[in-house]
């Protein structure tokens, strides 16, 4: 197990990455302030994960209240927020209690933000169990639901005490869920570090079989990573907008084809493509550039190709993303492969780059 020390002005808190974890209660029992924890998880990840996790604890007499919700994206909503609250309310939770996030970025963001609501604020630990919310969700303490206008629209920053990765829960990792979170993996390399986009072309095909070693190094260097840029700019005043990056495009395919038609990491992935073909008319990237981020991209077998959501509508879904500033849209664009800054986009050139090939115009 390797473990990363995330230190934040107010808070510092440790990421462990590893096999067998998930059994492992001394990673959790330091951050409990009473033995009670609420395991927030879905009906996907109870089936897989809750067993031996409620009996790791149990055994060491942590009281365990399971608090299971309907499983997807489209569930990320007040409804379903208010589901948590019931359940805490309904077992007398006290300030005391920790809050326990199984599962992938969904359960990881609305337990965040029940943590930071239910009585003004209670601990939460992360277990992440996708490879996206191991990469990206679990770590620098975004929270949110859904809003019908607009992706992660209600929420707060709120960090966990704990983030705890293990390998070993992404062997029943759907194929498309893996492909989702490759790209928030690729977005790293694209943001932020040359180097890592050539290990991503090397090692690509490992990290599609599942090889452990090749995931703990990606989850390693993304958390590295992610920490470094979360840890300069917690509250996203600057640098930390940059891990937007493709995002801009890809919530408002979210949002346009409706929660959960298109999986996050797969609207980010398009939505990388598009920032890439925008950086391209700007005269940053060459073509060959954009060639081989289009190529990385097929390689973890993500789409390439945006839906034609008609320009009027990407624009109007666009308005509603939280880097607009005095109503106009910014975007997260590569300078060069491994270079991202955030920009705005001539009118001309984000028409043209919803009007090119990474835009799948039906006839
Ligand atoms: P998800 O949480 O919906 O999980 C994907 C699917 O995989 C679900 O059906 C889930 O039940 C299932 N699953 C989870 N773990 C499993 C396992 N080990 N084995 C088998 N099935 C498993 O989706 P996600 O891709 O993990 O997260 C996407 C969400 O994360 C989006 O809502 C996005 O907005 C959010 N996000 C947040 C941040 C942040 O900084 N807070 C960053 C990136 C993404
Ligand atoms: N996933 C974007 C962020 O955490 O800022």
């Amino acid at each position: 197990m390797k473990t990363l020390d995330l230190v934040l002005p107010d808070t510092r808190y440790p990421i462990h990455i590893g096999q067998k974890l998930l059994g492992n209660i001394e990673l959790i029992t330091p951050h409990l302030k009473h033995p009670r924890v609420a395991i927030v998880t879905n009906t996907t990840v109870a089936a897989l994960y809750l067993e031996p996790l409620l009996t790791a604890l149990e055994q060491a007499g942590i009281d365990c209240l399971p608090v299971i919700l309907p499983d997807g994206e489209d569930f990320k909503t007040w409804a379903t927020l208010n589901q948590i609250f019931d359940a805490l309310l309904g077992a007398h939770c006290e300030r005391s209690t920790t809050l326990i996030a199984l599962g992938g970025g969904v359960i990881g963001d609305m337990t965040g933000f029940a943590a930071a609501c239910y009585q003004r604020g209670v601990p939460f630990i992360q277990i992440p169990t996708t490879l996206l919310a191991q990469v990206d969700s679990s770590v620098g303490g975004k929270t949110a639901i859904n809003h019908p206008h607009g992706k992660n629209m209600i929420g707060a920053f709120y960090q966990p005490k704990a983030v705890i990765a293990d390998m070993d829960l992404l062997d029943t990792l759907p194929e498309r869920e893996l492909s989702a979170g490759l790209a928030e993996v690729i977005k790293y390399g694209l943001l932020g570090d040359a180097d890592f986009i050539c290990w991503l072309e090397n090692n690509m095909a490992a990290l599609r079989k599942r090889n452990k070693q090749a995931l703990a190094y990606a989850v390693e260097h993304a958390c590295k990573m992610k920490g470094a840029i979360v840890a300069q700019d917690e509250k996203e005043q600057g640098v930390r907008a940059l891990l937007n990056l493709g995002h801009t495009f890809g919530h408002a395919i979210e949002a346009g084809l409706g929660f959960g038609t298109w999986l996050h990491g797969e609207a980010v992935g398009a939505g990388m493509m598009l920032a890439a073909e925008a950086s391209h008319q700007l005269g940053w990237l060459d073509k060959a550039q954009v060639e081989r981020v289009e190529a990385l991209l097929k390689q973890a077998n993500l789409p390439t190709q945006s839906p034609a959501l008609g320009i009027a509508r990407w624009l109007e879904l666009m308005s509603h993303d939280k880097k607009v500033e005095n109503g106009e849209i910014r975007f997260v664009l590569l300078k060069d492969l491994g270079h991202a800054i955030v920009a705005k986009l001539p009118a001309a050139i984000l028409e043209q780059t919803l009007n090119s090939r990474f835009v799948l115009h039906t006839q």
